[in-house]
C-alpha cells in the first residue's frame, strides 16, 4: 500500500485521529506532557517496558519509552496483539469499569487487554506484546507520512 499523509496541523492535546494504511487502523494521538509524564510511572505493571518484543522503527524505539519520533506524538497500529480486534480510546484517569489505576491508554474490548499511551500492554491480559508502531516520518511540522 502507498503511504498516507497525515494532516496534524488541527490534532489538539489530547485528541486522536485514525488513518487507515495497508487496510488497517494506525492511531494519532497528540500526547499532552501529562500523558507523557505518565508512562514513567507506570512500568511496573507492564509485560514488556521496554518494548524489545514488538515490531517497531528504530527511530521510535523507546525514546524515554514514550515509542515515538516526536515524544508527544504517537504513531500506533491500532490492531489489538491478541486476536486482532481494534482496542478504545481510553485516555480518562481511573474510569469506574477500568479501576482506580487506570492512567489512560487504549482498552480492547474483545478479552479485555490494557495498553497504555504508548500502546504498551499490561500484564496479566490475553495480548502478549505492545502494539506495533509503523515506519513514518515528518514531512514537515503539520504533515506525518504515515508507510
Ligand atoms: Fe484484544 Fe483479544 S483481541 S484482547
Amino acid at each position: 500500500g502507498a503511504p498516507v499523509e497525515v494532516d496534524i496541523s488541527k490534532l489538539e492535546p489530547g485528541q486522536k485521529i485514525d488513518v487507515e494504511w495497508r487496510g488497517k487502523p494506525v492511531w494519532v494521538v497528540n500526547r499532552t506532557k501529562e500523558m507523557v509524564d505518565s508512562l514513567a510511572k507506570i512500568e511496573s505493571k507492564l509485560t514488556d517496558p521496554d518494548s524489545n518484543g514488538s515490531d517497531q522503527p528504530e527511530y521510535a524505539k523507546n525514546k524515554t519509552r514514550a515509542r515515538a519520533d516526536k515524544a508527544n506524538i504517537l504513531v500506533a497500529l491500532g490492531v489489538c496483539t491478541h486476536l486482532g480486534c481494534s482496542p478504545t480510546f481510553r485516555p480518562d484517569l481511573a474510569p469506574a469499569d477500568l479501576g482506580a489505576d487506570w492512567m489512560g491508554g487504549f482498552y480492547c474490548p474483545c478479552h479485555g487487554s490494557k495498553f497504555d499511551l504508548a500502546g504498551r500492554v499490561y500484564s496479566g491480559v490475553p495480548a502478549p506484546k505492545n502494539l506495533d508502531i509503523p515506519p513514518y516520518k515528518y514531512l514537515n511540522d503539520a504533515v506525518l507520512l504515515v508507510g
